[in-house]
This record gives structure tokens, sequence and C-alpha cells, in this order.
């Protein structure tokens, strides 16, 4: 069975379509991207997949089920989460504190010093932190951190709330090389460890094709090319609108 089927997707703005008419699958244990330049429709489709946005038509499945249009909360409780372009941290809480809280709502419990269920999601968020690479920033307030460091804990967030199918809206925008070959390696280590799917965005065409086992092109909200690596950058039309910028 496919973790994730989109049927015929469509969002527009005014006159804008930003999604046209997407269909996309996705099997269990992937590890893919969606690339396309500023504007095609990346973000709007991940908004879409986790409730953020409505769509004005098409179906979206997970494993069978249909979710379209569910709520952002009923879709991570079943198992889907994301980490946004745009950092959508607690900026005035701590990297513990942000890491804990993101467990302890997927458990359905509020943050209660006093409740047995915040010594249960100690030695999770302490995992995720050391996991993340954010172990010596767990008490530095998450508004402080570098741009990387956002990006990492929006990662370990999303992880909080312990998905099978990930989606990572450019998780190296702003890294260092060095720290964005971190950060790829531990989405590598996710998804064959762990076995998550993951769907990624990224500008960076090295890590685009370093990383990505399919890859999926959008340009002005509708499919393109779609294939494994090799066969996008032999595209003709991929070459043309997007590819051929860099060559
Ligand atoms: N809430 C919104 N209201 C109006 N227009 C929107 C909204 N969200 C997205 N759009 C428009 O939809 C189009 C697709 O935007 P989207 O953010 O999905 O692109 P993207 O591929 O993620 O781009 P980038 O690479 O810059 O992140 C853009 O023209 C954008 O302005
Ligand atoms: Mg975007």
């Amino acid at each position: 069975m496919k973790i994730l089927k989109v049927e015929h997707l469509k969002k527009s703005f005014g006159g804008l379509q930003a999604t046209n008419d997407v269909s996309f699958e996705m099997q269990p244990g992937e590890l893919a991207a969606i690339i396309g330049p500023n504007g095609a429709g990346k973000s709007t489709f991940f908004n879409l997949l986790t409730g953020y946005y409505k769509a004005d038509s098409g179906r979206i499945f997970f494993k069978g089920q249909e979710i379209t249009n569910w709520a952002p909360h009923e879709i991570v409780r079943l198992g889907i989460s994301r980490a946004f372009q745009v950092s959508n941290i607690y900026p005035a809480m701590t990297t513990y504190e942000n890491i804990r809280q993101a467990i302890l709502t997927k458990q359905k419990r509020t943050l209660n010093l006093f409740s047995p269920a915040a010594g249960m999601a100690k030695k999770e968020t302490r995992e995720l932190l050391d996991i993340s690479g954010l172990s010596s920033f767990a008490d530095t307030i998450a508004g402080q951190l570098s741009q990387g460091d956002k990006k990492r804990l929006e990662l370990a967030i999303a992880l909080g709330c312990r998905p099978e199918l990930l989606f990572l809206d450019e998780p190296t925008a702003g890294m260092s090389a060095e720290e964005t070959t971190q950060t790829m390696e531990l989405v590598k280590r996710l998804n064959r460890e762990l076995g998550l799917t993951i769907l990624f965005t990224e500008h960076d065409m090295s890590v685009v094709f370093g990383y990505a086992q399919q890859l999926t092109v959008l340009h002005l909200g509708a499919i393109i090319a779609q294939g494994d690596p090799g066969e996008v950058r032999q595209n003709a039309t991929v070459q043309k609108v997007y590819l051929g910028e860099e060559a």
C-alpha cells in the first residue's frame, strides 16, 4: 500500500493556481524531494498535505485513509508531521521546552511540571536533542539560536510528533555547507534506520541529487517531471525551465 496518495489536488489564491492538478504517490520508506523554482508551489503542496490549507478539489490519502482537509492536529495524530520553511518554534521558550512541548502535544497532554507526563517526556526530549545535535543548546532560548540551529530544532520538533511520514520544507535553508551535510546525513539516517518516509524541498541541487531517491519537479503549481534523479536530470523540460539556470 502507498503511504501517501494524492489525486488531482488543486488550490488557487485569487487568480493564481498555486497547486494545479497534482497527483502524487509515495512508497513506504522512500526518501524523495520536490524541487522547482521560487513560487512553484512546493510549500503550498506541503500546507495542503498537512491541513494548513484547504484544497479546492482533489483527494489526499494516508495509508489508504482519506485525510483531505482534515485539521492539522488530526493529521499529526495520525503520523504525519512537517518542518516549516519559516521557523515555527516558540522563540521565548528554551530549545528543550520546544521539543518537550511537541512530544507532549502528540501525547495529548499539556505541559504541567507536576504531571507524570512531563517526566515521561524527559528521556525522549534528551534523545531528540542528542539526535539533532542540539544538546549543548538545551537551555538556550530558542529565539536566540542561529538560523541553522533553528532549522535543526524545527526538525526535532517534527520528530517529537513521532511521524511515519515527514515533510521537510527546505531543512537546510541558511545553513553552512558543513551544517547542511550534517542535517542531510541525519535525514538519511532517519530514513534508513528508523524507516521514516520523507519528502523534502531544497534549492541546492547537489543536496537534492545527493540524497533523494525520487524527484518531482513542480513548475507553476503543476508537476512537469518525475522519476529517479538520473531521469529527471536528463528531462528536456526540466533542463529548460529549471536546471538550465544552473547549467
Ligand atoms: N496564503 C497565500 N495567499 C496568497 N498566495 C499564496 C499563499 N501561499 C502561497 N501563495 C502563492 O502561491 C504560489 C506558490 O507559493 P509557494 O510558497 O507554495 O512556492 P514555493 O515553491 O514554496 O516557493 P519557494 O521556493 O520560494 O519557497 C506563489 O505565487 C505564492 O505567492
Ligand atoms: Mg516554499
